[in-house]
């Protein structure tokens, strides 16, 4: 059975200290509930936070995520931090192909896929971000554009590889800007993606898939959005920085 996942990205936000706080307040009112089976819990913290929120983490079931990696094994990149240096301090997730790095930090999809390759070779798990604009929205080319974003960056794994994959549809619309996509928006996305994987890897793989949707989630949309049958919780930015929405958003799978 695919899992439920609820993941935060903190994305450039808190200094340590207040990350710890945060962390601490989701752990107190996280133990006060409980946590349905099946469900899982991340944080996507800033590459100074992961080893201390990992071992503040230890005697839980929540798990510590990059943002990035480098697309380099290691070497002369000043700056740069590579997979095996996350993993080494207790990252379990990275996000990988985020619209923000995309948008930035010029991130192709085949730079993504080279980052793909090396998360999943230094055993994190990739939580693979795609997504279209509001033009490519408007000019209804989305599911093409999804699809080719997925295929660029994925589809040259192996069965066994790509089995390892969490993929988070977050359309760059709906990122920080207060707007969501409806319900039927993410299902038929979502329902899309698992049809796209399915034709590629085969039925049981696309369905033990779990695909997140990501975009002005908060506790009043949640219950709706996770409620369709191929929407598997959501990967969430800016209520992942506020405890008590987070923990609802976490009730909601
Ligand atoms: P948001 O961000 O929830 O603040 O819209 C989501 C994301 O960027 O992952």
């Amino acid at each position: 059975m695919r899992k439920k996942i609820v993941a935060g990205n903190w994305k450039m936000n808190t200094s340590l200290s207040e990350g710890v706080r945060l962390i601490d307040e989701i752990k107190t009112i996280i133990n006060q509930q409980s946590i349905k089976p099946n469900c899982e819990i991340i944080v996507g913290v800033p590459f100074t936070h992961i080893y201390a929120i990992s071992q503040n983490l230890k005697e839980t079931s929540i798990f510590v995520s990059a943002q990035n990696c480098s697309e380099h094994e290691k070497g002369a990149y000043t700056g740069e931090v590579s997979a095996s240096m996350i993993k080494s301090v207790g990252a379990s997730f990275c996000i990988l192909g985020h619209s923000e790095r995309r948008q930035y930090h010029a991130e192709t999809d085949e730079i993504i896929g080279k980052k793909i390759e090396l998360a999943l070779k230094n055993n994190l798990t990739p939580i693979f971000c795609c997504g279209e604009t509001l033009e490519i929205r408007e000019n209804n080319t989305y599911f093409k554009l999804v699809n080719s974003q997925i295929e660029n960056a994925l589809f040259n794994l192996s069965d066994e590889e790509f089995s390892k994959i969490i993929i988070a549809y977050e359309p760059v619309w709906a990122i920080g800007t207060g707007l969501t996509a409806s319900p039927q928006q993410a299902q038929e996305m979502h329902y899309n993606i698992r049809e796209l994987v399915g034709s590629k890897y085969g039925n049981n793989i696309a369905h033990n898939l779990s695909i997140l949707y990501g975009g002005s989630c908060k506790p009043s949309n949640a219950k709706e959005l996770f409620s369709n049958p191929d929407v598997d919780g959501g990967l969430i930015g800016g209520a992942s920085l506020k405890a008590n929405d987070f923990v609802e958003i976490i009730k909601s799978m």
